[in-house]
Parts: structure tokens; C-alpha cells; sequence
């Protein structure tokens, strides 16, 4: 085994797509394959979740990277086109164009080619991030309709905060969208993972499932294995060297931890410049041969120590999970103040992929 080391299993994949399939059926889903597929490898990914209606990338080159592999899905960029000069390869790859701004509109009106696009009207509903605010969204959309580089147009919107079952915020999101185009006879796409599973009412034609497709749960009240999903991630390194210390001695760099008692350390092969956050806190879980133990003193950049006083048996060559099989993301990310997303998109290409098929 080469450590440190991650698997990515395509079964996973394909069990927490059909998951999303059971919380909203009928509902055509567009597997958001963004950001390299949260890490899990953009093209390995996308041939597992082979199934669904529909992909999405946040950016053009995404999309061609798709394309290039063969993948003939419909392909929605979320964030559109940032300039006019990518508008032609987009038309080349037939990619469909997320619009959020005058400036995108005003590129298709421009658009000087013969292809005409399919766009996702972009409704800024309460995330003040992207999107037509409620009172450009007559003028945006009446521009639309009567581009002539637009074919068919659906209606877009993200939520802020749907993991907060039941919250206000949710609710005024989808008042707001549905006061705007609730007479409009268009397809619409509203829900990410957190939606589909706790607001039903936010379907709509398509979902948008990132996080849930690869095995983690969107709530911090309910499990991933709770809700059906398997973790389709596992990063994984080993044991390189065992030590006992005596209490009171000081571990790592800036000896931020010290030994309360006589503690057995386990040095395992993966640092910061693997991915694994520099910023975990101490008692951070891993496991060691599937037992449970913590991380203590400072993430350096190829090595992390643990607390393993509870395995006598410990051995240099010994396998550690950071995340994955066994221990969810979710867990561990909390201990580096961050949510698994972003623990699944820093494993660093140092590390050794291994893709089950
Ligand atoms: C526009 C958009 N749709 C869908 C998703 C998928 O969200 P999630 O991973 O929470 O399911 C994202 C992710 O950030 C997004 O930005």
C-alpha cells in the first residue's frame, strides 16, 4: 500500500443517487460534479452517476473537461459564462448556461452564432449571491424569452439554509420564488442535497444533489447511514512509527499538546500537505485498524500523531482511516471547523487515487 492513499467507490455513488431518486422521485437530477466532484475525481465520478438526467459544473472548462471524456449528459454551468469569448465553446459542447446577471444576457443578445442555448434563468430568492433580484426579474426574464440565442428557459434558485429543517429562511426563499414565477409555465430546479431530503415542497422539475451523492449527510442532527448513504470517499494512510512519552512531555510543533499520562503515540504518513487540515483540533477521530483515536498536537505537513494508548498492539504499517468507511466527514470536519465539502476537495493530488469500479 502506498500511503497516504484514497478510495473512491463508484457503488457508493450509485447508491446515494438512488437515494436521491427515493426522496424525490419523479424529479430529474442534476448531479452536481463541480470542483472535481468534491474531490472524488470529476470524470471517475461522472461515469458512476452515469444515471443521472444531467450534470453540473460551475465553470465552462468543466464542462469541456466532460465533454472531452465522452460524456454526452445535458451539462448545466452554474455560474454561466464569465465572458462573451467562452460563449462558442459552450455552443460547440452544448452546454447549458446558468444566467445570473444583465452582463450574461446582454452576451447571448450579442451572440453573433447559429446555436441556440438552453438557460437556466437565475432567481436571487435570498442568498444574495447570484442571481436576478425580485425586481429584475420581469426585465431579465422578458429579455430572455425574446433572445434569439435562447431555445428553452427553466427557472434556478439556491438556497441558503435548507439543512435547517422547517427554518424561516427556507420558507421566504420559496414564498419569494413562487410569488415570481409561479404563473410562468417553465421548468424550475431549486433543491441541493439538504432540500431534497427536508423540503419536499422545493422539487420543483429538477434537483440538485451534490453532497448527498457522495455519502454525506447536509444535517447535523441526522446521519449519513440514517438516511440511506454510503460514503464514497475514504482517504487513508498508515502507521510510519510508534513511541511512548511520559506525562508531562510535549508533542509536535509549538508543543501545543502535552501528555496527561504515559501516552502511546501513532505517527501516521498524512499532513497538511495531503489535505488533512493543519487546523484540527486535538481528540480530531481516526481510526487505527478500525479503533477509534485522536489526534494530538500540531498537523504537520507530512506526518499527524495520535493518541493510541488504547492499542497495545499498534505497529508500524498499521492502516489509518481519516475519513470514510467507518467514520464520516462530517464528523471529522467539525474538529477542523469546516463542513465535509471542503475536507473532500483539499485531499491534495499528492495522494494516491484509487478508483473501484
Ligand atoms: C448552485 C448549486 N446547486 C447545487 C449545489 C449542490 O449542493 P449540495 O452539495 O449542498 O447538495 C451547489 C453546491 O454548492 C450549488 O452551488
Amino acid at each position: 500500500m502506498q500511503s497516504p492513499n484514497v478510495t473512491i467507490e463508484a457503488a457508493a455513488l450509485r447508491n446515494n443517487l438512488a437515494v436521491v431518486r427515493r426522496f424525490a422521485p419523479g424529479a430529474r437530477v442534476i448531479a452536481a460534479v463541480k470542483a472535481n466532484a468534491y474531490g472524488h475525481g470529476l470524470i471517475h465520478a461522472a461515469r458512476a452517476l452515469a444515471d443521472a438526467d444531467a450534470f453540473g459544473v460551475a465553470r465552462v472548462d468543466e464542462g469541456l473537461r466532460l465533454r472531452a471524456a465522452g460524456m454526452a449528459h445535458p451539462i448545466v454551468v452554474l455560474e454561466g459564462v464569465f465572458g462573451a469569448d467562452q460563449l462558442d465553446a459552450a455552443a460547440a459542447h452544448e452546454l447549458q448556461l446558468v444566467v445570473h446577471s444583465f452582463e450574461q444576457i446582454a452576451m447571448l443578445e450579442q451572440y453573433a452564432g447559429t446555436y441556440r442555448f438552453a438557460v437556466w434563468l437565475k432567481l436571487d430568492t435570498g442568498m444574495n449571491r447570484l442571481g436576478f433580484r425580485s425586481e429584475e426579474f420581469e426585465t431579465a426574464h422578458a429579455r430572455l424569452a425574446g433572445c434569439a440565442a435562447v431555445t428553452t428557459l427553466r427557472l434556478l434558485t439556491h438556497l441558503a439554509s435548507a439543512e435547517n429543517a422547517g427554518g424561516l429562511e427556507t420558507k421566504l426563499q420559496l414564498d419569494r420564488f413562487r410569488a415570481l414565477c409561479g404563473s410562468l409555465r417553465l421548468e424550475r430546479s431549486i433543491a441541493n442535497s439538504a432540500a431534497i431530503i427536508a423540503w419536499p415542497d422545493a422539487h420543483g422539475e429538477w434537483v440538485r444533489p451534490g453532497l448527498m451523492l457522495y455519502g454525506a449527510s447536509p444535517f447535523a442532527e441526522r446521519s449519513a447511514a440514517d438516511l440511506g448513504l454510503l460514503p464514497a470517499m475514504t482517504f487513508a494512510t498508515q502507521v510510519i512509527a510508534v513511541r511512548n512519552v511520559g506525562q508531562g512531555e510535549a508533542i509536535g510543533y509549538n508543543g501545543i499538546w502535552r501528555a496527561k499520562r504515559r501516552t502511546r503515540i501513532a505517527v501516521a504518513a498524512v499532513g497538511y500537505g495531503d489535505g488533512y487540515p493543519r487546523c484540527m483540533h486535538a481528540g480530531a477521530p481516526a481510526l487505527i485498524n478500525g479503533r477509534e483515536v485522536s489526534v494530538v498536537g500540531r498537523v504537520s505537513m507530512d506526518m499527524t500523531m495520535l493518541d493510541a494508548t488504547e492499542l497495545p498492539n499498534v505497529a508500524v504499517g498499521d492502516e489509518v482511516t481519516l475519513w470514510g468507511k467507518g467514520l464520516p466527514a462530517e464528523r471529522v470536519a467539525s474538529f477542523a471547523d469546516t463542513i465535509a465539502y471542503e475536507l473532500f476537495c483539499r485531499v491534495a493530488e499528492r495522494v494516491r487515487r484509487e478508483e473501484n469500479l
